[in-house]
């Protein structure tokens, strides 16, 4: 079974084809990277793939579920329980401090252990000295490991990063693919990236291009 395979996915808004018959299938713990010009339709697979969207046509199955045949309670729950989201504008909520962002998908998921599981995260990724202060007191840098840290801290199976380094100086890009690439190898989560920052090469090495909506394997 795969994490995620999509067939002949297709997405149209208001006569926009924005995803045309993408047939992707993505291997559990793989890491891969999406590529493409501005427009070509990246993040609408990204957020197809998240069930953030719904198709036009085509399906999507991830791990072997049918996401267009759940319910909406069902595929919110899912969502909580399966994947987690790295979006380009870090979607921290400013009023939180760095430890409440990481905490808030667990106490959405109503789970026990809360802060053992925080504090080890902030741990392992030497963030504990800026847990108490809120996004608006961090680097860029600094705010995308936070959105990191809360997409991993529900244990998802997938990751979905939407240009996590569009923000980024080059040595903070660098130190954001690395840790992906480290979460995929020591945690075996899926992660599907889209970027187009070079950078990103240097540690993905399976690459897919976007054009036009359609998806081809390649840089
Ligand atoms: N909610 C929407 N309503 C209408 N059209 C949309 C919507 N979202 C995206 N589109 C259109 O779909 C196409 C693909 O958009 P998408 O955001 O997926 O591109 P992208 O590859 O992520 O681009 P970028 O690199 O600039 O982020 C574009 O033509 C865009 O204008
Ligand atoms: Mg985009």
């Amino acid at each position: 079974m795969h994490a995620v395979e999509t067939v002949d996915l297709t997405k149209i808004y208001n006569g926009v084809c924005a995803v045309l018959n993408v047939s992707l299938a993505v291997d559990k713990g793989a890491l891969l990277l999406i590529d493409g010009r501005s427009g070509s339709g990246k993040t609408t697979l990204l957020k197809l793939i998240g069930c953030l969207e719904k198709a036009t046509s085509g399906t999507c199955y991830i791990f072997g579920k049918d996401v267009h045949a759940m319910t909406e309670n069902e595929l919110s729950d899912f969502r909580l329980n399966t994947m987690g989201f790295i979006f380009q504008d870090y979607n921290l909520l400013p009023t939180l401090t760095v430890y409440d962002n990481i905490e808030l998908p667990l106490l959405l998921a109503r789970e026990r252990d809360r802060k053992k599981r925080v504090e080890e995260l902030l741990e392992a990724f030497d963030m504990t000295r800026l847990k108490e202060k809120r996004p608006d007191e961090l680097s860029g840098g600094e705010k995308q490991r936070v959105a990191i840290l809360r997409a991993l801290s529900n244990n998802p199976d997938i990751i979905l990063a939407d240009e996590p380094s569009s923000n980024l100086d080059i040595e903070n890009s660098h130190r954001i693919f690395e840790t992906l690439a480290e979460v995929n190898k020591e945690f075996g989560v899926s992660i599907i990236v889209v970027s187009h920052d070079p950078i990103s090469r240097t540690h993905i090495k399976t690459a897919y291009t976007m054009s036009e909506g359609m998806l081809r394997k390649g840089g």
